[in-house]
């Protein structure tokens, strides 16, 4: 997931402190190789971005033309026929789309009252770049899209939701229409008639989840940090005397790296358990491959998160399919 990091090559997103010599001057020599692999990363996926857009360009180009020689080459009764069923076949499309937008506004909407709650909470924004604000950000808009075409969604909150989170998540396409709790507030203060319920969601929990509870809150901590701030959640969580759990990951998979996983994987995992009630399908379905490693219970859990080395993951891909909007 950290490949959603970076301005993703636009002009008009803010310049990254991180770049101006004086800075660079001051990070030790393994910085300064990080953050020189990070810039080349970024460049890199720019120029991929703008070689994509042109071929886009170029396709659509070739397609009016090939339109416009096809019209040419018929007479002229047979070219209204031509444009007339394009024309149906347009608006056939419009209607199924809109057909489906319907529905799944009524998915959403029934969610918001039969759903399992899901809490990401958003207050960490301290304690990260503004790059890995941006990869949180593209992570909850694609939890929103995927949990969108669930059969039976969950009821999704965004709580903490303020500040250069904010700021980010209004510059999403449809943002204002999404669907989900949005509280500037803390969950702990949305949710304090429901504090005994409340479960966060965090590898360091010495509870393994088993089942999801209908009426219990699930949380997770909205932090792409590549486990710098390793047990923050779990140390937030026992301040503030709520229980916690982890993920039975364990107990179907051996991970070829850490067991900390990012929001959308977590999510997606939730949200594929309450349709399947099947953890090993869940994880299976949601856990790239290179990171499961050999099928063998039980592995050690130290290590960098698994947002490590995420560039090159499905979801650079699977988020272009994302509708943006409901
Ligand atoms: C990228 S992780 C953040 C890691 C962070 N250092 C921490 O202490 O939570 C994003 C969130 O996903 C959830 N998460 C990740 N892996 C998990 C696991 N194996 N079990 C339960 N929750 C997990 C946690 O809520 C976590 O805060």
């Amino acid at each position: 997931m950290e490949g959603t990091e970076g301005n993703n090559g636009d002009a008009n997103a803010p310049e990254n402190p991180s770049n101006s010599p004086s800075i660079q001057q001051q990070l030790s020599k393994n910085a300064q190789k990080k953050l020189l692999k990070q810039q080349r990363y970024e460049a890199k996926k720019a120029e991929k971005k703008a070689f994509i857009k042109e071929q886009k360009k170029k396709e659509a180009e070739r397609k009016r033309k090939e339109w416009e020689e096809t019209l040419a080459s018929v007479p002229e009764e047979e070219r209204s026929k031509l444009i007339e069923s394009r024309r149906e076949l347009r608006r056939e499309r419009m209607e199924q789309r809109s057909q489906e937008k319907e529905e799944k506004i009524g998915r959403l909407t029934r969610a918001k009252e039969v759903g399992q709650n899901i809490v990401i909470d958003l207050e960490f924004a301290h304690l990260m770049t503004e790059n890995e604000i941006h990869s949180l950000v593209q992570q909850v808009m694609y939890c929103y899209a995927v949990n969108g075409r669930c059969a039976n969604p969950g009821h999704l909150w965004l709580t903490g939701c303020s500040g250069e989170i904010e700021t980010q998540l209004q510059r999403l396409p449809g943002f204002d229409k999404w669907i989900i709790e949005k509280e500037s507030q803390s969950y702990i203060e949305a949710l304090q008639d429901q504090k005994e319920n409340l479960v966060y969601l965090t590898a360091d929990s010495e509870t393994v989840l088993d089942e999801l509870d209908p009426k219990k809150v699930y949380i997770i901590g909205g932090l792409v940090d590549r486990n710098r701030w390793k047990g923050i959640t779990m140390k937030k969580a026992e301040e503030q005397g709520i229980e916690t759990a982890k993920l039975p990951i364990g107990n179907y998979l051996k991970m070829s790296s850490s067991q900390v996983l990012t929001v959308n994987q977590v999510i997606e995992i939730l949200l594929k358990f309450l349709e399947t009630r099947d953890w090993k399908a869940s994880f299976f379905q949601v856990i790239p491959q290179r990171k499961r490693g050999e099928v063998e219970p039980e592995e050690c859990k130290e290590g960098n998160s698994d947002e490590q080395g995420e560039k090159d993951e499905p979801f650079e891909k699977r988020k272009k399919c994302i509708e943006m909007s409901i």
